[in-house]
């Protein structure tokens, strides 16, 4: 039996990671909301739900407290485009909020996962099979946020024994939530267009690489980190995750092979161009897949006829 904190449960992630929880575990899994962002549908009826704003820490304790919860997933954060335009309240949610989680674990003896990403790098770590461990200078708020989250959960690891522990993901692809006001946007979006029979205008330039990954693997990589042999992790925060990289074309090729007159043009946004340059091509996950056994099932093919598969159901095509 576990009981799991999710805070940011409505989000791109939390909302699909607290049913995937609640399938897997006995106990209870706490969609933690923040006001304006509740819980609706089967989030809402298929277990218990209060509001934790990341930024209120009295708030993250009181419900701590009252399921007995013995670990809390940190999914609360601004996506990389949406932080450059707000960095303050990034830093705000994603620092002050990290160690008002963090106290909280030290206290009442919570794991942490706080996610990471490709964005925690910058431009002068290796593009291509970007190492575990290697040059972190990212040059967007977004990515300073993660660094340091990645810093602070080792410390908290190291000094007090909080088991902390996390991923660095590639962006995350699904037909659930949209992420919004993230650069790898572009690779969800494409599909809606692709099934509505609209022209795609993609925001990211051809030949711009980036790591992607299916939410399905993503949800198991997020749960299989947390149950990992803790004797076996040299590494905890953050492994890089991988499962394909694309740039626009490939996506789009691959999207022809199944709708053949599926358009894509170009419109260019500057913002997210510049973050996407910075980022790397194609992660390097040797570290994770020796340490707790990580295998992503989901390549760009079995996604897209997934993807294509479930949009068309839910938006009846
Ligand atoms: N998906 C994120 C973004 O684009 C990167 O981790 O901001």
């Amino acid at each position: 039996m576990k009981n799991v904190l999710v805070i940011g449960s409505t989000g791109q992630i939390g909302s699909e990671l607290t049913m995937k929880l609640r399938h897997e575990y006995t106990g209870d899994i706490v969609a933690g909301y923040i006001r304006g962002a509740e819980p609706h549908g089967e989030l809402a009826e298929s277990g218990p739900a209060m509001e934790v704003d990341i930024t209120n820490a009295t708030q993250i304790a009181e419900a701590v407290e009252h399921y007995h919860v013995d670990t809390i997933y940190n999914l609360a954060a601004l996506l990389s485009a949406v932080a450059e335009n707000k960095p303050q309240l990034a830093w705000h949610i994603g620092i002050d909020g990290l160690i008002n989680v963090l106290e909280v674990a030290r206290e009442k003896h919570c794991a942490v996962f706080t996610p990471s990403s490709i964005g925690s790098f910058g431009p002068n770590a290796p593009k291509d099979g970007t190492p575990q461990d290697t040059i972190q200078q990212p040059r967007t708020m977004y990515g300073v946020t993660k660094v340091t989250g990645e810093l602070l959960s080792n410390y908290y690891a190291l000094k007090f024994g909080v088991d902390t522990r996390s991923v660095r993901f590639p962006g995350l692809i699904s037909y659930v939530t949209s992420p919004g006001g993230g650069t790898t946007d572009y690779a969800v979006d494409i599909y809606y267009s692709a099934v509505k029979g609209e022209v795609f205008k993609c925001p990211i330039a051809a030949g711009t690489f980036m790591d992607m990954m299916y939410m399905p693997d993503a949800l198991r990589a997020a749960i299989e980190i947390m149950e990992a042999d803790p004797d076996k992790l040299h590494h905890r925060n953050s492994f890089n995750i991988a499962s394909m990289s694309f740039d626009p074309e490939i996506i789009a090729g691959k999207i022809r092979e199944h709708i053949p007159d599926f358009e894509m043009v170009y419109d260019v946004d500057p913002l997210r161009q510049s973050i996407a340059e910075s980022w790397p091509n194609r992660l390097d996950d040797t570290c994770a897949r020796m340490e707790w056994g990580w295998k992503p099932e989901y390549d760009l093919e079995t996604m897209t006829i997934d993807m294509l598969d479930k949009l068309a159901r839910r938006l009846g095509k």
